[in-house]
């Protein structure tokens, strides 16, 4: 778990103490702050949709908490001994703005970013990611001390790590080169990796992954809530970047090949006869995919002979 904020640690005790609840005093004494700050703390808490009853001479008592994808949920539920610290809150403009801000002012590996909404979220191809209450939105800075051209399969290794969490929890995930994630054949989420490096070395790297659990915003989208109705958006975000570490984790000492297989097994496109276009839309390649190299290349059987593709989106051709 990581370093979490006294207001998460307040949530998280109000959650283990259940129906018996626990004393202010009590919660004053571990944390080491005063009774008026664990009031204020709870006072916050109740802000964020925690409906907490409190007594006098009883103490606090946890009734519900919201099911969002918000710092105080998520952050218990990391197991990954890679995660510092976890960030955000219930509205931000997007977590993966605000990893590379906190990347820039130095932020270790291993701080997260996560938010209930995104009013600025971003896709790839620059492309606004319509980001309603109801997801979970998570972003990570690593520091993989990598050549910036071994980055490329990070994309892929990102996508084979949500892939896991979801598989986890009964979703029939499939991943669309490189890392769109979809189920039974409608998108369900996706992922964004970016980065700054000098010219041998990479400073940092963001992954953003969002995944849709159960609004109804994304007409034609999947949700995690069709596969697992008892899901919560904080289990799905902490799911997910436990697997985003662990697949990284397996990545960072001899690359992308030993991931290579499990991601073959998920990809959704392999056997198709696909074409695939550049961000300005051009189609730069067309073929049947045979599947990923160990670079995270997209290997198509064309009439021309073997192609591998290192950049685009994929379209079916038939
Ligand atoms: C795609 O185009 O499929 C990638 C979408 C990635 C969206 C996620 S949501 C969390 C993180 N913050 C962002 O602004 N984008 C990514």
């Amino acid at each position: 778990m990581p370093a979490i904020s006294r207001r998460a640690a307040i949530a998280a005790a109000l959650e283990a103490a259940g129906e018996a609840g626990v004393s202010g005093e009590a919660l004053a004494a571990d944390l080491g702050i005063s009774r008026v700050a664990v009031n204020r703390h709870v006072a916050s808490l109740r802000a964020l949709g925690y409906e907490i009853e409190s007594a006098p001479r009883v103490g606090h008592r946890l009734v519900s908490a919201p099911d969002a994808c918000i710092p105080e949920e998520v952050s218990p539920r990391l197991t990954d001994p890679i995660w510092v610290a976890c960030e955000g809150g219930p509205e931000v403009i997007s977590t993966n703005d605000e990893a590379k801000r906190l990347a820039r002012a130095g932020a270790p590996e291993g701080t997260a970013v996560v938010a209930a909404v995104q009013t600025g979220g971003r896709g790839r191809f620059g492309r606004a990611w319509v980001s309603p209450a109801g997801g979970a939105y998570v972003s990570c800075v690593l520091r993989p001390r990598l050549a910036p051209q071994e980055s490329a399969a990070l994309a892929l290794v990102a996508g084979v790590g949500a892939a896991r969490a979801l598989k986890a929890l009964g979703v029939p995930v499939r991943v669309k080169w490189p890392n769109d994630l979809e189920a039974g054949g409608r998108k369900l989420g996706g992922v964004l990796v970016e980065m700054t490096a000098d010219t041998d070395v990479i400073e940092w790297v963001v992954v953003g992954c969002g995944i849709n659990v159960a609004s109804r915003a994304h007409e034609r989208g999947a949700a995690v809530r069709e596969f697992c109705p008892d899901a919560r958006a904080a289990d799905v975000a902490a799911g997910v970047l436990d697997g985003i570490a662990g697949a990284y984790r397996e990545f960072l000492p001899s690359g992308f090949e030993p991931l290579r297989a499990e991601y073959e097994a998920v990809l959704a496109v392999l056997g198709q006869d696909i074409a695939v276009s550049d961000a300005t839309g051009s189609r730069v390649a067309e073929g049947v995919v045979t599947g990923v190299d160990a670079d995270g290349a997209l290997v198509l059987a064309t009439p021309a002979g073997e192609r591998r593709v290192h950049a685009g989106e994929v379209t079916l051709r038939r």
